[in-house]
């Protein structure tokens, strides 16, 4: 239920309205805090800062749950796949099988990238990264859709269906452009998962080998990644779309936010990490000792979380998973062995334990992405694939919602008061 608070302000009382989530949370409405009282809040980093209502995903850091649309992710991840969760994410609901079967189908009708935009794959050089393209294609795709303003188009499905499908390809062009090989088409037969594999690792007259665990662990890196509430990049995609900028531009900086490797970033740092403590001959142990004494500046990469304070539940699911792909693939790999050894440390030390530090999905998506053949520099490509459908289910939240405004948020100025500008000779 709705209801007030009452604070006291300057020792008199300020009487301000609260919001009650479904789940429980109270958010305090600010809104006429500046109007009552000629004061904002401040709260670098947002951390105590509701930015919306939505009805998308559900956290609690603490407890270590998380909900797509109030279904929990360890069943979705037991019995679902990443299409289905698509549709669950951006449309409310399971779908029926008539309406996953039209998804799929429109899905596999807007694989094709325009053959216009092949050609701005010419353009990059060889070392650009994967998540440099990225971006960039999505946002030149946005080029070939002039038309596409908002969610509240009747074609939205088709444009939110080509997003999901083309930033696949997209994804797996680019990998093939940066290791100079020949671009794989999408092949119809294929479902979601499968076919991006196929575009990643076939060569033109022999298709790749499909083992259907490979194809179910990546399908489910991308069902456990597909939202994430109010993380860096899907703020970022609400606060580009409150300007009623499109879909492809909300999306693409979507991507550019999660590069950075304190989000999307952390599981190619993870790998990064690994294969830096493995150089320098440690087993682990050093490098946690540089973490601890905080010398160097160093991260235990792959570790902690800004919500989950208690353990992510993501990472549950897929430390399972991880397990089980390298038993079938049979893969020996001295990296893996330091990350568990860093794991078992870290778990049992007074550094992480009383920080609440524990291994995030990174830690692992990483392991499996780098067993499966995946190379480093598309990890985060590959999150970015995963999280496409939360970036469209909050875009249209934000499109649909007929009181959003464009986000603005206010600062607290710290700089110099008003001077007098010198003129250049008397500037020492
Ligand atoms: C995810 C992350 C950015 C969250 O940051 P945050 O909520 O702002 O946490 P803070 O930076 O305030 O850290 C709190 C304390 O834990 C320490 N800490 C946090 N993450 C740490 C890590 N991975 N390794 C070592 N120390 C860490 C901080 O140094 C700080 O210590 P202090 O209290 O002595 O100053 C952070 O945990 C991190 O950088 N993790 C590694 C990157 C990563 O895996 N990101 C993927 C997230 S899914």
């Amino acid at each position: 239920m709705n209801g007030t608070v009452e604070l006291i302000f300057d020792g008199k009382p300020l009487v301000l309205p609260t919001v009650v989530g479904t789940e429980g949370e109270v958010g305090i409405d600010i809104a006429t805090l500046r109007a009552k009282t000629g004061c904002i809040t401040l709260d670098p980093g947002y951390g105590n800062t509701g930015a919306c209502e939505s009805a998308i995903t559900f956290i609690d850091g603490e407890k270590g749950i998380l909900q797509y649309r109030g279904y929990d992710i360890a069943e979705l991840a037991q019995k679902s796949t990443f299409v289905e969760t698509a549709y669950l994410l951006i449309y409310g609901e399971l779908p029926t099988s008539a309406q996953l079967a039209e998804f799929s189908g429109l899905l596999t009708d807007n694989e094709m990238l325009h053959e216009g935009m092949r050609h701005h794959f010419e353009g990059f050089p060889p070392t650009a990264h994967p998540m440099a393209i990225l971006s960039s294609m999505i946002n030149a795709a946005s080029s070939y859709h002039p038309g596409l303003i908002n969610a509240r188009e009747e074609r939205f499905p088709y444009h939110a269906a080509r997003l999901i499908s083309q930033v696949r390809t997209i994804a797996a062009f680019s990998y093939r452009k940066a290791h100079g090989l020949p671009s794989i088409y999408p092949k119809t037969t294929l479902k979601y998962t499968a076919n991006f594999l196929h575009m990643m690792f076939s060569y033109p007259g022999e298709d790749c080998e499909l083992k259907p665990e490979i194809v179910r662990a990546l399908d489910l890196i991308f069902l456990l990644h597909a939202d994430h509430e109010q993380n860096c990049s899907t703020s970022t995609v609400r606060m580009v779309a409150s300007s009623r900028a499109n879909l492809f531009a909300s999306a693409s900086a979507g991507v550019c936010a999660l590069w950075g490797p304190l989000h999307g970033g952390a599981n190619q740092a993870v790998l990064e990490m690994l294969e830096e403590i493995h150089k320098e001959g440690d087993d682990g142990t050093k490098f946690l000792t540089a973490v601890k004494d905080k010398t160097g500046n160093r991260r235990l990469m792959g570790f902690g979380h800004r919500v989950y304070k208690n353990f992510d539940p993501r990472a549950v699911i897929i430390k399972e998973q991880c397990d089980k792909v390298l038993a079938q693939l049979h893969v020996s790999d001295p990296l893996l062995d330091i990350a568990k050894k860093l794991e078992e440390i870290a778990l049992h030390d007074e550094y992480f334990v009383s920080r609440k530090l524990y291994p995030n999905v990174d830690f692992y998506s990483g392991i499996i992405m780098r067993a499966i053949g995946i190379p480093m520099d598309m990890f985060t490509v590959l999150f970015a694939i995963g999280r496409m459908p939360g970036w469209i289910a909050n875009f249209k939240e934000v499109m649909d919602d007929p009181d959003s405004r464009i986000s603005r948020p206010r600062q607290i100025y710290t700089g110099a008061t008003l001077r007098n500008y010198k003129p250049l000779a008397e500037r020492a």
